[in-house]
């Protein structure tokens, strides 16, 4: 079982057609035909969207993803237009909104590892590859990999699991030509925000983008980018491959879900329990901390 534990209904806004409720964000198109792109403060994790939202995390992924694209720029052309609110948006949807380019989505995520964990690692210590990547021998749960790889992923919808695919499935699906540009896009973005994170005492140890096509054939990068939803962050002064790391995202919502306090079976048919109070304000300080270490400067939103 997986999914919403409560489907949200989408805001009514003059002007505005809904199109789709995502885990986390609510999309608008507007008479323009732009896409309104509104960040939730859901929180997603085990698959499913939880009952229990974490104040201000959209407007932190928001906020954040407007400070990647713009350091990004000169490498690739993003999908933001503008952060003006709709006329008649409530005010909550302030700092949390953006006008997008509509743009013709690749479906496929594009993850750039340059640690090894997660599902990578659970491919890697099956047949010592990852996405069909040779890799060397020895190496454990956080190690640094030779250099960062392309790890595809096919985009699952609600409920479902993403799942690793080879480069050649992704040829497959999109052709040569696609696929290189967007593994090419995806480790040269990928380089790029490895330093500048790097630089202020942050791990990127991997992150997933989503690229979409404009109407004149440009590559565009889209959605949300290194934020703690689609990045893994570890504190680099307490990096020590060889045990889980930890993390600036979604660890406390999932220590707590899967210890006995929550008494929530992962496995089972129940959807999750709602957070604790103090789980919910450990996890909202955790998205605020990524921000201000990456960014450098305090929140105030
Ligand atoms: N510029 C864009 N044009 C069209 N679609 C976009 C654009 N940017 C992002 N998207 C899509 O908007 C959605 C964002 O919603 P959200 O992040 O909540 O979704 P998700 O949980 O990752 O996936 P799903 O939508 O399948 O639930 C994604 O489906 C993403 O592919
Ligand atoms: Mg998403």
């Amino acid at each position: 079982m997986s999914g919403f534990v409560e489907k949200p209904e989408p805001v009514e806004v003059p002007g505005l057609v809904h199109l789709h409720t995502g885990k986390v964000r609510d999309l608008y198109r507007n008479d323009a035909g732009d896409l309104v792109m509104v960040a939730t403060d859901r929180m997603s994790a085990y698959d499913w969207v939880l009952p229990t939202p974490i104040p201000d995390k959209g407007k932190v992924l928001t906020q954040l993803s407007l400070w990647w694209f713009d350091r990004l720029k000169d490498l690739i052309p993003h999908h933001v237009i503008s952060q003006e609110l709709p006329a008649g948006a409530p005010a909550d949807w302030a700092g949390r909104t953006l006008v997008c380019r509509s743009l013709d989505m690749v479906p496929v995520e594009a993850v750039a590892r340059g640690y090894l964990t997660g599902s990578g690692l659970a491919e890697y210590r099956q047949s010592r590859t990852v996405c069909g990547i040779a890799l060397p021998e020895g190496l454990e749960d956080g190690s640094e990999l030779p250099e960062p790889i392309f790890t595809p992923a096919t985009k699952a919808e609600v409920g479902e699991h993403d799942e690793n695919v080879s480069y050649e499935e992704v040829v497959r699906q999109v052709g040569a030509d696609t696929a290189e540009r967007l593994r090419r896009a995806t480790l040269d973005v990928y380089g790029r925000a490895r330093d500048i994170a790097r630089e202020r005492g942050i791990i990127l140890a991997d992150t997933k983008f989503e690229f979409g096509f404009g109407q004149d054939g440009t590559l565009v990068l889209a959605d949300e980018v290194l934020t703690p939803d689609s990045s893994r962050f570890w504190p680099a002064d307490q990096w020590q491959p060889g045990r889980a790391q930890p993390s600036y995202d979604k660890q406390f919502v999932r220590d707590w879900l899967t210890s006995p306090a929550s008494g929530w079976d992962r496995t089972g048919e129940q959807p999750p329990p709602a957070l604790p109070d103090e789980v919910v304000a450990a996890t909202r300080a955790k998205y605020i901390e990524a921000y201000e270490l990456l960014t450098g400067t305090a929140w105030t939103l």
